[in-house]
């Protein structure tokens, strides 16, 4: 009921005397087993979410440099899924069908380095290859899928067990850490965040045209926000930025 404090009641049978059947009253109320998301006197999970190219990495890793805490990048736990996915060449039209199970045996594992959280598939670190085209081009595909979003949805948790987390995405701020009092929804015009990938790929070497990136962008606004689960949107208590 208070989202981050562990409080311990030493005679719980005290509560019947002014309020029979207290706990089980309390027990329907209880939001569940939620994420421990720090205590609000001590370090806490800060979730940023927002459309692709918002510039929720660039301003999650400056925000955990400023506070001393660690980075989750979850859109790349996402691409890595997706990367063991098209390895193993299970065809696209056969990943809504995919089992918890069979998902659970992807050795998908969160390799702490220095404050940046990478993700490890099996022995290998992950790091280029998540921004692949043929990954970045298959991602929302694989993110629509519930089982997908339930197997990723402890590895994330798990991260931010101990609070001292920015952790970046599209739901963490509605479903992986919705208990979490820091919450900030990155915004901006579809046009602006084309110009931005477009510079930033620019500034890389890349050759990029800005008709396709900005097409591309929308087409992934519309699928985020449209898919049946955890679909992208801003948490009602967010501080939105735009
Ligand atoms: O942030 P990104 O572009 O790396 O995210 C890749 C995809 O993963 C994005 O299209 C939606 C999905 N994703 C998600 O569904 N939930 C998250 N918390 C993060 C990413």
């Amino acid at each position: 009921a208070l989202p981050g404090n562990e409080i311990e009641v030493e005679a719980p049978k005290l509560a019947e005397v002014s309020f029979p059947g207290f706990w089980e009253t309390l027990r329907t109320v209880d939001p569940g087993p939620g994420p421990r998301a720090g205590s609000p006197r001590g370090p806490v999970v800060v979730t940023i979410d927002g459309p692709a190219g918002s510039g929720k990495s660039t301003t999650a890793t400056a925000v955990a440099e400023r506070l001393g805490y660690r980075h989750l990048d979850s859109g790349a736990i996402y691409r890595a899924l997706t990367l063991a996915l098209l390895e193993e060449g299970i065809p696209r039209e056969a990943w809504g069908a995919l089992e918890l199970d069979r998902l659970r045996n992807i050795p998908l594992a969160i390799a702490p380095e220095g404050t940046e959280l990478r993700i490890a598939l099996g022995d290998r670190i992950l790091a280029d290859e998540l921004r692949s085209a043929a990954v970045t081009a298959a991602v929302s595909d694989a993110a629509r899928v519930p089982a997908v979003r339930a197997r990723l949805l402890d590895l994330q948790r798990e991260a931010g067990r101990a609070g001292g987390l920015v952790a970046d995405g599209r739901d963490m701020g509605t479903v992986v850490f919705a208990h979490t009092p820091a919450k900030i929804f990155l915004t901006a015009s579809a046009e602006e965040r084309a110009q931005r990938r477009y510079n930033q790929l620019i500034h890389k070497g890349e050759s990029v045209n800005l008709r396709a990136l900005l097409t591309e962008i929308q087409a992934r606004d519309e699928r985020d926000m449209n898919r049946p689960v955890a679909p992208l949107k801003a948490a009602d208590d967010a501080l939105i930025v735009d």
